[in-house]
C-alpha cells in the first residue's frame, strides 16, 4: 500500500526563533496517530535545529534543494553529504521556483536525482505545467517530458526512494487550485506513464502528492481522489493550525 504524505515546503520563510516556535506547535498539535507521514522543509540554516527539535516526534525534516556535486568550489551550495551529516535524509528537487528563478533544467535535475539516490536519500520530485501549457492543451505532454527527462533514467529499485509532487505552476501561491477532478486526471496520467515506462507495481506503489494552493477548506476533497496520496503545502504550512487541519484532512 502506498504511503499518504503531507509535506510543508516553507520556502524562504521563518528565521530560527520562528522555526522553533512553529515546530513546537506542530509537535503538540500533530498526533503520531495521523494517517499520513508528515514532512517539513524549513530553510537550510534551520535544518539542524529542526532535526533536533523534532527528534522524538516522528515528523521528518527535508531540505528544499541541494547541489549535484559531492563537494568542491561551489560557493553558496549545499551537498548531499552535508544534509545527511545533520540527519536530513529527504530532499525536494525540481520545485518550479528553482526551475523558474534559478535556471534549473531537467538535465540538471537528472544529475541531482542521481546524487540523491547515490546517498540513499528520499527525493520529493516536483514538476507541473504552466498556465499557457494548460490553455494550449499541452499539460500532459509537458508533464510527461519533465518526468522522462529528469527522472525516468533511474533503476526500478530506486523508485522506493521517490515521491512525486505534481504542482501546476498556475496554482502555486495564487489561491487558484486545480479542481479535484483536474488533479485526479493528471495523477492518473502520471501513474499510467510510469506503468508504461517501468511497470504497474512501481506505478501503484509511488506516492503522488498534489501541490498548489492547498488550504484547510479544499484539502479534503483533493485528498479524497483515488490517485492523490497527499499534498505538498506552501503558504498554509507556515501556520500550525492550518497545516494541522490539512494533515487531518487526509
Ligand atoms: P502554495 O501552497 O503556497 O500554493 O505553494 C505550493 C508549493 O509550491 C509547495 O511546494
Amino acid at each position: 500500500m502506498r504511503k499518504k504524505i503531507v509535506a510543508g515546503n516553507w520556502k524562504m520563510n521563518k528565521n530560527l526563533a520562528e522555526t522553533k516556535t512553529l515546530l513546537s506547535e506542530l509537535k503538540t498539535k500533530l498526533k503520531a496517530s495521523s494517517e499520513a507521514e508528515i514532512i517539513v522543509a524549513p530553510t537550510f540554516t534551520n535544518l539542524y535545529s529542526a532535526t533536533e527539535v523534532l527528534k522524538p516526534s516522528g515528523i521528518t525534516v527535508a531540505a528544499q534543494n541541494m547541489h549535484e556535486a559531492e563537494n568542491g568550489a561551489y560557493t553558496g551550495e549545499i551537498s548531499a553529504d552535508m544534509l545527511k551529516s545533520i540527519g536530513v535524509e529527504t530532499v525536494i528537487l525540481g520545485h518550479s521556483e528553482r526551475r523558474a528563478y534559478f535556471g534549473e533544467t531537467d538535465q540538471l535535475l537528472a544529475k541531482k536525482v542521481n546524487t540523491a539516490l547515490q546517498h540513499e536519500m528520499t527525493i520529493i520530485f516536483c514538476f507541473g505545467e504552466e498556465l499557457q501549457d494548460r490553455k494550449s492543451d499541452n499539460h500532459f505532454s509537458v508533464v510527461e517530458q519533465q518526468l522522462k527527462n529528469g527522472l525516468f533514467h533511474i533503476n526500478k529499485a530506486d523508485w522506493k526512494n521517490v515521491v512525486l509532487a505534481y504542482e501546476p505552476v498556475w496554482a502555486i501561491g495564487t489561491g487558484e487550485t486545480a479542481s479535484p477532478e483536474q488533479a485526479q486526471e493528471m495523477h492518473a496520467f502520471i501513474r499510467k506513464t510510469i506503468a508504461n515506462a517501468f511497470d504497474q507495481e512501481i506505478a501503484d506503489e509511488v506516492s503522488i502528492l498534489y501541490g498548489g494552493s492547498v488550504k484547510p477548506n479544499n484539502a479534503q476533497e483533493i485528498f479524497a481522489k483515488m490517485d492523490v496520496d497527499g499534498g505538498l503545502i506552501g503558504g498554509a504550512s507556515l501556520d500550525a493550525e492550518n497545516f494541522t487541519a490539512i494533515v487531518n484532512a487526509i
